[in-house]
Order: C-alpha cells, then structure tokens, then sequence
C-alpha cells in the first residue's frame, strides 16, 4: 500500500474517441485533498441514493457542489441551485476541485471550459451506473470532466446509439476522462463495483462529474 501511494505516478494520455480522452493518473497528486474536500461538501449536503422518476431507488450515493446540482424528483431529471435535502444551496465548488478541472480540460484540449456543476458520485461494492448519455446540459459545447478516486471501476464507452459496441476500460484511482464534441452525447456506464480496500477511500469509489449544467454568461 505505501509503495501505490508514493509510487511516482507521471500522468499519460490515452485516446478514447473523437473528442474523448483518458487522462491517466491526472489527479494522482491532488487525490487527497479532492478527497477531504468530498468529506466539506458531504457535511453541507449529504450522500443520498436518488430515487429515479420510474421510483428506482439508485445504488450510487450522489450529492453535489457547484452553483447547480443534478438530482431527480417524481417528474424526471433537473438541475437545481437547492439541494432539496436541506433546502439550501449546494456548498460551492471547493478551489482544489475547480482548479484540477480547469487543468484537465485544457490537457484534453477544452480550455474554455467553466463548470457551474459537479455531481459528486459514491460507489459502494455492487453499486453501479446503467448506460445512460449526459444530455440534461442545455449547451452540449461544453464537455464533461470525470475524476475517478478510490477503488477501481470498469467504465462502459459506446457510441450515440444504446447498442453501439462497448468500450470497457478500467478507471483507477487520479484518472480523469474527458468527452466533448463528437462524443458527448456518447453512451457510457459503470460495471458493478467489485469490493477492495484503497487507502484512501477504504471500500468505495468517487467519482466527480464537472458540467456547464447552466448557460454561459
Ligand atoms: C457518470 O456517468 O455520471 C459517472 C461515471 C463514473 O462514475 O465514472
Ligand atoms: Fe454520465
């Protein structure tokens, strides 16, 4: 474990599709204070399983930051400046999260990108994400960041079509994926989360999602 924590991890890039890259161990050096600042923002609003506009109480525990978070509620999916757990606002995006994400999205060729949204994502061992597009964002210019911490998850990356051919690509802990352009309307899941121990996260997985989930000023 303490050689996996100091191993020098020099970030590489890995091709995906047209728009879409691995940015590999991107976020290495960062994870721990990415994952202190999930445990500030888990403390304003907490880990909660939504339960989906079909009544599907979901196995990813999600909370969010940023001036919008996604969430659901009995007609569909929304984003919202409150968390409707509270009532409040969601707790802003933490500097170190902005910062890392405005990084990746100029190493992945997006440097106009300005999140107003993270969706903070926990996987518990068999939680997992259906194949699903990102398509709740009224600009689809804008691509999205995902930040993968913790235990390691095998990422489904298809096509704009459900039963296009599948991708399956492990994501390890300081991986960050970017998708845009041709690809942002692509398919994408993640496979039941097979239990572990990392040293960071003990028995889960996070998963940060940043978007422009609002338009730009
Ligand atoms: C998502 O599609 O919202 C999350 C993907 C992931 O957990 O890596
Ligand atoms: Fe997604």
């Amino acid at each position: 474990m303490m050689l996996d924590l100091f191993a020098d991890a020099e970030p590489w890039q890995e091709p995906l599709a047209s728009g879409a890259v691995i940015l590999r161990r991107f976020a290495f050096r960062e994870a721990p204070s990415l994952i202190e600042a999930i445990a500030a923002v888990a403390a304003q609003s907490p880990f909660r399983q939504m339960v989906t506009p079909g009544g599907y109480t979901m196995s990813v525990a999600m909370t969010n930051c940023g001036q919008l978070g996604w969430t659901t509620d009995q007609h569909g999916y929304l984003y919202s400046p409150v968390d409707p757990l509270t009532g409040r606002r969601w707790p802003p995006l933490p500097e170190v999260f902005t910062s890392l994400c405005h990084r990746a999205a100029i190493a992945a060729g997006y440097a106009d990108f300005q999140p107003d949204a993270c969706l903070i994502n926990r996987y518990a061992p068999g939680s997992k994400l259906s194949l699903h597009q990102d398509k709740d964002e009224p600009d689809l210019r804008a691509p999205i960041v995902s930040v993968s911490l913790g235990l390691p998850a095998i990422f489904q990356f298809g096509g704009l079509r459900r039963n296009d051919p599948l991708k399956r690509l492990l994501l390890e802990h300081g991986d960050v994926v970017v998708w845009g352009g041709e690809s942002r309307l692509f398919y994408h899941g993640i496979q039941p989360l097979k239990a572990g121990f990392h040293p960071l996260t003990a028995d889960c997985r996070y998963n940060l999602t940043f978007r422009q989930a609002g338009k730009k000023e």
